[in-house]
């Protein structure tokens, strides 16, 4: 059953882009464009209220919700709990800088660190901010001006992030180029489409070499770096699981040389990947940790950056912001830590990550356009591909996800041959299985629409 998306109401809202935004939300320019390729008009949702696990569009339509705020909302759309607790702050607060919440999120999160042993906190609004901010700390402390990072990543879209991190590109760094200075940019060993016949393990092996080897000699002095920036889950760069030797191998370079190793877990960590800490898969030990997304309860902005005693305590470095840790944020985080808790909701994403990834890694035989299914807790994916070159696949992966909101689930699709599912970890389990069954529909009827026109029906979508 297909629903239509946009529907009258949601048209006329879109109607309104071209004139109001930077990119013009150019809908009407899209469908035009499809129309007159013989292809279905992109399915776009405008929003008018979020509810648990659905959201409900501007013409009524209620879509399960993957998508989740970007992956922000870990207890599900309005969660009326944080609601209140960011309300109650609100009331009490208004906006003001030192308060006690402060504080107190700073013990919790300091408890909720792997060993607890990140003692120090620092609050940002955002995830950009935090991870800007423990790269200023790990190059103040250490004393050094060198950070390595790798390709694929994604730490936001400021000037200073769009340097550090790069998923989809090159474009992201446009006209920013020569900016990269301090920046030394390696592989993320991927475990599909591995260059140069490699298999995962050598990938893996080779990039750890490349840095020792190739890096330390050739680029900089590794008494020159400061540390490396790592997401221990590459997210938004396509939902990559990293082999076992990867997280391992780069603790066991900072510790040769000296360096510190920040763990980017935005959107991996507070739970997702059904630990509290995606790097704790790997037993390894962090010195930084960035922290985002969850723990704004998906209702009030607040990031922060946590260290160790030997990172935080005496840095020269400064980062913050005016609205960095508000009295609302710090409800936020709290209220969502303490439901995370209670409810179990951290091991409830590792028992359903399991159950699903199983049931999706069925997808590899079963449909010819996917390629590779990836998961760890509730950050679940594949990789799409075009059967016939065996290339992972931006147009079936959008056509993919195009279909799959016609049929009433919202999963990300980020310009990326990837489609990503992200639901809130507090997710009804029979409306989890209806969103993942309406998603495999769609993987079904892209894959067989392909065979039968040699081209995915659904066209471009402007917007997500
Ligand atoms: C790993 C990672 N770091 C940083 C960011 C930036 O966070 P924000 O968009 O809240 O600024 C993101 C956002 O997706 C992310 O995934």
């Amino acid at each position: 059953m297909s629903i239509s998306i946009p529907g009258p109401e949601s048209l006329e809202i879109l109607k309104k882009g071209p004139r109001l935004f930077k990119d013009g939300g150019r809908y009407e320019e899209a469908a035009a464009d499809a129309a007159k390729r013989g292809l279905k008009p992109p399915p776009q949702m405008i929003n008018a209220k979020g509810e648990g696990a659905y959201v409900i569009d501007a013409d009524g339509n209620r879509i399960i919700d993957f998508h989740a705020g970007w992956a922000s909302n870990p207890l599900g759309n309005a969660n009326p709990e944080i609601i209140e607790a960011v309300q109650g702050a609100m009331k009490q607060y208004g906006f003001i800088y030192e308060h006690s919440l402060r504080y107190d999120l700073a013990e919790v999160l300091t408890d909720i660190s792997p060993g607890k042993k990140f003692t120090r906190t620092n609050f940002e609004i955002s995830g950009t901010e935090a991870a800007e901010a423990a790269v200023t700390y790990a190059i103040t402390a250490a004393g050094r001006p060198l950070i390595i990072t790798f390709e694929d990543q994604f730490h936001g879209d400021s000037i200073a992030t769009r340097l550090l991190g790069s998923n989809r590109g090159a474009h992201r760094r446009l006209g920013f180029e020569a900016w990269r200075g301090g920046v030394i940019t390696v592989p993320w060993p991927h475990s599909y489409n591995i260059p140069a016949g490699m298999s995962f393990e050598q990938y893996t092996d080779y990039v750890l070499w490349y840095i020792d080897s190739f890096v330390c000699r050739k680029i900089a002095d590794p008494e020159t770096i400061a540390g490396i920036l790592a997401e221990p889950l590459l997210s938004e760069g396509g939902n990559w699981i990293p082999h076992p030797k990867f997280m391992p191998g780069l603790r066991k370079l900072c510790d040769k040389y000296g360096w510190l190793f920040i763990s980017d877990e935005v959107l991996a960590g507070m739970g997702r990947s059904g630990k509290w800490w995606a790097i704790e898969y790997d037993d390894v030990q962090p010195d930084l940790i960035v922290i985002g997304k969850h723990l704004t309860g998906g209702i009030e902005p607040i990031a922060a950056v946590i260290g160790t005693e030997e990172v935080l305590a005496a840095n020269d470095g400064h980062s913050g912001s005016t609205f960095a840790g508000t009295p609302a944020g710090c409800a936020a985080g709290l209220k969502t830590i303490e439901i995370m808790k209670r409810d179990g909701l951290v091991e409830r994403a590792a028992v359903l990550g399991e159950k699903y990834l199983e049931r999706m890694k069925k997808w590899e035989s079963e449909f010819r356009i996917i390629g590779q299914v990836r998961g760890r807790g509730l950050l679940l994916g594949a990789t799409v591909i075009n059967p016939e070159t065996g290339q992972p696949s931006v147009d079936l992966a959008r056509a993919v996800h195009n279909e799959a909101l016609s049929r009433g689930s919202w999963i990300i699709w980020d310009s990326e041959p990837q489609i990503r599912f992200y639901p809130a970890l507090n997710m009804d389990e029979e409306i989890l299985e209806k969103g993942l069954t309406l998603a495999e529909d769609a993987i079904r009827e892209i894959d067989r629409n392909y065979s039968e026109n040699n081209y995915p029906f659904w066209t471009t979508g402007v917007l997500w």
